[in-house]
């Protein structure tokens, strides 16, 4: 039996490129490497992805759109290792959540610094349960099919954490039900340290890009026109110092211009800031990243256009039949183990 690495990816927005940078190419670059030697789970978190107030009209189309972004991105959805499923089609993730969940504290998941930083920006009774337990779904995301790698970013390294440790309490109490993922440490060593990589809102570079920003002005879509996409470019928060340098603390906008310079050139980050380091025009610089980040866009959005929806739906379809087999089996393992189902 082949190790499994496992992710997700949300899916309750349109993907921005700090997503395609940061998360998605990894993970197809990941997925392309790894699957002749371990088994790729990627799957789209969609009961996740209403946590906090999402537009429901949208959410099915987004889905799909997402995987037809993963595919024109390069995914191998030919390749026997690679799987792709939704986590709401395989049942036994809520299932297993809600038996996780009583073996929960209300105190561990309360310090969580996701939950406290999201459930901050809502009035009390707009915080939902469901963001509340987050992290409880994604333990048994993982733990479901004993994945052993899974790729954390510093925003889920938390979870990651609490996924060993509500594995490692249900087998101290119930004896060996759930394979554990390896402990943050040994992440970063499988997958290197790329997988730390941010890109910054253009805005206000010193917070992350992200698909649930409100104003979208200081976010790059992938379903951006190139215009539009230079235009924020242009218009990008930069600094006084009146002198480029790659200096991601003092200068957290000059150097995030230079990292999507380098990763949409497909070019080390040391030969590109030595290009431009110590020039003095910061408009030359947004010029060179609106060039690029243009001539990536429509480049993109024409493989996009030529992605087979049917294909994907296929694989979608194969990969949840098998998922399902796994799932289940382990839900019946902790079904039985918590008295749900007499022993086999
Ligand atoms: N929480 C992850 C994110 O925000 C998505 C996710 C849900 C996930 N379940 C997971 C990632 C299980 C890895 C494993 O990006």
């Amino acid at each position: 039996m082949k190790q499994i690495i496992l992710t997700g990816i949300r899916a309750n927005n349109d993907l921005t490129i700090g997503n395609y940078l940061g998360a998605l190419l990894p993970i197809v670059d990941m997925a392309k490497k790894r699957a002749a030697e371990y088994q790729v789970n990627l799957f789209v978190p969609d009961l996740h992805s209403f946590t906090t107030p999402i537009d429901h009209s949208t959410l099915n189309a987004q889905i799909m759109q997402n995987l037809r972004i993963f595919t024109a991105a390069g995914l191998p959805l030919d390749h026997p290792d690679v799987h792709i499923y939704r986590q709401s089609y395989i049942p036994a993730h809520s299932e297993l959540a809600w038996i996780f969940d009583c073996f929960t504290g209300m105190g561990e998941m309360g310090r969580m610094t996701q939950y406290k930083d999201k459930s901050a920006k809502l009035s009390e009774d707009r915080i939902s349960v469901g963001l509340f337990n987050y992290p409880v779904l994604m333990a048994a995301d993982i733990l479901l099919y004993g994945a052993t790698y899974v790729p954390v970013g510093e925003d889920q390294t938390q979870h990651l954490e609490f996924t060993r440790d509500i594995a490692l309490r249900m087998n101290s109490q119930f004896g060996e039900l759930f394979t554990a993922p390896l402990p943050v440490p040994k992440q970063h060593e499988f997958f290197g340290k790329d997988q730390g990589l941010r890109i910054k809102d253009l805005q206000d570079p010193r917070k992350k890009m992200s698909k649930s920003d409100e104003s979208g002005k200081g976010v790059i879509f992938m379903s951006d026109t190139p215009e539009a996409a230079s235009k924020k470019i242009m218009s990008a928060a930069t600094d006084s110092y009146g002198e480029i340098r790659f200096d991601t603390k003092e200068r957290p906008g000059i150097s995030n211009l230079l990292q999507i310079l380098a990763l949409l050139g497909g070019r080390n980050q040391s030969v590109v800031n030595a290009e431009w380091e110590g020039k003095s025009s910061y408009g030359d610089l947004k010029k060179a990243v609106a060039a690029i980040a243009s001539s990536f866009l429509s480049d993109f959005q024409a493989r996009l256009s030529q992605v087979d929806g049917e294909q994907i739906i296929a694989k979608l379809e194969a990969s949840e039949r098998l998922m399902n087999e796994t799932a289940n089996a382990t839900l019946l393992r902790a079904q039985q183990a918590v008295g749900l189902r007499p022993k086999a």
